[in-house]
C-alpha cells in the first residue's frame, strides 16, 4: 500500500546490503532529488559492520541487521526478512550488494518484485567477482545489469542495462569504478519503471508498458 503525503503516493521500498552501499546512497540521493518517487522504509544488512548501515542512519533512515547465525536455517532466516519487510508494508525489495542468495519464503512472499544490480551485461558473468571474469575472458565491452530476483542466480527478467567499455590499461579496481558509474544511474531508474506499473513479464523478458502497447 502507497503511503500517501500530501501531493502523491511514496511507495515504500526496502533496500538490503552487506557492504559499502554505494547504490543505497544512489537510490537516497535519486529519492532526495525527486527522480524517484518512493520511500526507504528500512534498510537490511545482515552484516552489523556493513558501511552503508551509516549512510543510512545519516539519511536518517530506519536500519535492521539480521544475523543469519542468529538463525536455525535459511528459511528461517528468509522468513524473518518476511516479517520485517511486511511489518513496514514494503512494496519492493532491492537488493544492492546484498551477498546472500534468496530463499523460497522471501521470493515467494515477494514474486517479481526483488529487483537486484549486477556489475556485467548479464547473462555474461553471473555471481562472484563479475569485473574479474570480464577482464579474465577478454571481453571488450562489460556493464550493469538491474534485474527481477527469480530462483536462478542473477538469471530472472532484465530491467536495464548500460554497456560501460573494457579498455587496454584497466586493472579489476579501475574496471568496477567505471561501471559503478553506470550502476548509480540504471538502479534508481529502474525502481522508478518497476514502481510505475504497467509492464508484464513475457518468458524471460520484462515488456515495458509502450512495448506492450505497440505489440497489442
Ligand atoms: C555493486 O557492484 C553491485 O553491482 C554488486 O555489489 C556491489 C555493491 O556495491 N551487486 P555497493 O555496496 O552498492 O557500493
Amino acid at each position: 500500500m502507497p503511503v500517501e503525503n500530501s501531493t502523491r503516493p511514496l511507495f515504500p521500498i526496502a533496500v538490503l546490503i552487506s557492504g559499502r552501499g554505494s547504490n543505497l546512497q544512489s537510490i537516497i540521493d535519486a529519492i532526495g532529488r525527486r527522480k524517484l518517487e518512493a520511500t526507504i522504509a528500512v534498510v537490511i544488512s545482515n552484516r552489523a559492520d556493513a558501511a552503508g548501515l551509516i549512510r543510512a542512519r545519516d539519511a536518517g533512515l530506519e536500519t535492521l541487521v539480521l544475523n543469519p547465525r542468529a538463525y536455525p536455517d535459511r528459511p528461517a532466516y528468509d522468513r524473518a526478512m518476511v516479517d520485517a519487510l511486511r511489518a513496514r508494508s514494503v512494496d519492493l525489495v532491492c537488493l544492492a550488494g546484498f551477498m546472500r542468495l534468496v530463499g523460497p519464503p522471501l521470493l515467494e512472499a515477494y514474486r517479481d518484485r526483488i529487483l537486484n544490480i549486477h556489475p556485467s551485461l548479464l547473462p555474461a558473468f553471473p555471481g562472484l567477482n563479475a569485473q574479474r571474469q570480464a577482464l579474465a575472458h577478454g571481453v571488450r565491452i562489460t556493464g550493469a545489469t538491474v534485474h527481477l530476483v527469480t530462483a536462478e542466480l542473477d538469471g530472472g527478467p532484465i530491467i536495464l542495462q548500460s554497456a560501460v567499455p573494457v579498455l587496454d590499461g584497466d586493472t579489476e579496481e579501475s574496471l568496477a569504478a567505471r561501471i559503478l558509474v553506470e550502476e548509480h544511474k540504471i538502479y534508481p531508474e529502474a525502481i522508478r519503471m518497476t514502481l510505475a506499473g504497467g509492464w508484464r513479464i513475457d518468458g524471460r523478458r520484462f515488456v515495458r508498458p509502450s512495448e506492450s502497447d505497440k505489440s497489442a
